[in-house]
C-alpha cells in the first residue's frame, strides 16, 4: 500500500504538472480528490492492512493529500495570476499611487519666514506652549493687573500657570541664558481666546529679536523690509504704524497693502486696504533690566509675527479658519 501512495504522488504529481489552462483543474480536482479517486480508493483499503500498520499508512496517506491540495492550490492561484497562460491583465498599465502627505501649509510658511531670517544671520530658539506668568508677562513689563493684559484674551491654566499669547516670552527665555550679540528668532503656536476670519483660538508667530550696542529703529525697518519683499515682492506697500507695546519702546504695527483687493477695501482688511502682520519695536530697557542687560551698553529691536495671516495673504485666502477645518480640498491645493 506504501507503494501504491508513493506512486500515487508521483503520477499525480506529473498530471498537475501538465495544466495549462483553468480548464483543467476541475477533472483534476475530480479524478484526484473526488469519491472515486484512487487515493479514496487506497483509504478505503487501509482496513484491510495489518493493525499496526494502519498508524503510519493513515499518517503517510494524509500527509500525501495534504501536499497534493497544496499544490492543487497553488497551481489555481498561480493560473488566476494568468501565470501559464494569456490573461486580459495589461501589466504595462501605471500602479495605483499611494496618496502622498504634504507639510500643512501655515507649516510651509512658517518653514520659509524661518529660511528667510536665517538668511540673514538669525538662529532658531524653542519654547513651551505651556509658560508661566512671569515669562508670559512679568518679564515683558507687564506687571499684574496692567491694561495690557487685557489685549491677550489669555487662556489660564492657574493663577501663575498660562498658554503662552504670543512668542514674546522667548525673549527673555534667552536674553537671560546669553550674552549680546544676539539675532534670534523664535517660532510656535501661541493661544488666545479670540475667534473670527483673521483670528484663531491657536495661531502661530514667529518672533525676531536683536541685540547688541548702537541698535537702531532703522535697522528694525531694514530686517523687515527685506524680508518682506523677499516673502512678497518688492513693490509689496509696507506700513509702519505707530503702536504700543509695554516691551517694546517706541512700538509699530506693520501693516502690507491688502492683496486680497489690491488695497481697495474689502471683507477681509475691513475696508481699510492693509493688513496687520506684525508688532515691532525697540526693546524696552525694562525688559534688559529684568535679564541683567545693562540698557546704557545695549540696545535691540524684536518683532512678532502672525504666521497665518502672512500664509493668508500669500495664497489669497479670504478666512483664517480654514486652515484649521481639515478639509482636504482645501489642504491638498498646497
Ligand atoms: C504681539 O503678540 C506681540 N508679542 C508682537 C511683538 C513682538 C511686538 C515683539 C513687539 C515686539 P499682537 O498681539 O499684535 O502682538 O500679535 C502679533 C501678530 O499676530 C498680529 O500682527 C497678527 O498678525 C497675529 N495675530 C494676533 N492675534 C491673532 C489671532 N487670534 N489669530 C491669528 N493671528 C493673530
Amino acid at each position: 500500500m506504501e507503494e501504491a501512495l508513493q506512486a500515487l504522488k508521483v503520477e499525480a504529481s506529473s498530471d498537475l504538472a501538465a495544466i495549462a489552462g483553468a480548464n483543467d483543474l476541475e477533472p483534476f480536482r475530480i479524478k484526484y480528490f473526488g469519491r472515486k479517486s484512487p487515493f479514496a480508493l487506497l483509504m478505503r483499503q487501509l482496513g484491510d492492512a495489518p493493525k499496526e500498520d494502519r498508524p503510519r499508512l493513515g499518517q503517510l496517506a494524509n500527509e500525501l493529500k495534504n501536499d497534493l491540495q497544496l499544490l492543487f492550490d497553488d497551481k489555481k492561484a498561480s493560473l488566476a495570476h494568468g501565470a501559464g497562460e494569456a490573461s486580459d491583465i495589461d501589466l504595462t498599465l501605471p500602479g495605483r499611487m499611494q496618496p502622498q502627505g504634504k507639510l500643512h501649509p501655515v507649516t510651509q510658511i512658517m518653514e520659509e519666514i524661518c529660511e528667510i531670517f536665517e538668511g540673514l544671520g538669525f538662529t532658531v530658539a524653542e519654547g513651551p506652549d505651556i509658560e508661566t506668568d512671569f515669562y508670559n508677562f512679568e518679564a515683558l513689563n507687564i506687571p499684574a493687573h496692567h491694561p495690557a493684559r487685557d489685549m491677550h484674551d489669555t487662556f489660564y491654566v492657574d493663577d501663575s500657570i498660562l498658554l503662552r499669547t504670543h512668542t514674546s516670552p522667548m525673549q527673555a527665555r534667552v536674553m537671560e541664558t546669553k550674552e549680546p550679540p544676539l539675532r534670534v528668532i523664535a517660532p510656535g503656536k501661541v493661544y488666545r481666546c479670540d475667534s473670527d476670519i483673521t483670528h484663531t483660538p491657536m495661531f502661530h508667530q514667529v518672533e525676531g529679536f536683536l541685540v547688541d550696542s548702537n541698535v537702531s529703529f532703522a535697522d528694525l525697518k531694514g530686517v523687515l523690509s527685506v524680508f518682506i519683499a523677499k516673502m512678497f515682492d518688492e513693490s509689496t506697500p509696507i506700513r509702519f504704524r505707530p503702536s504700543f507695546f509695554p516691551f517694546t519702546e517706541p512700538s509699530a504695527e506693520v501693516d502690507i497693502g491688502c492683496v486680497m483687493c489690491n488695497s481697495k477695501g474689502c471683507r477681509v482688511c475691513k475696508q481699510t486696504g492693509w493688513l496687520e502682520i506684525l508688532g515691532a519695536g525697540m526693546i524696552d530697557p525694562e525688559v534688559f533690566k529684568k535679564v541683567d542687560y545693562d540698557p546704557e551698553v545695549y540696545s535691540g529691536f524684536a518683532f512678532g509675527l502672525g504666521v497665518e495671516r502672512i500664509a493668508m495673504l500669500k495664497y489669497g485666502i479670504n478666512d483664517i479658519r480654514l486652515y484649521y477645518e481639515n478639509d482636504l480640498r482645501f489642504l491638498r491645493q498646497f
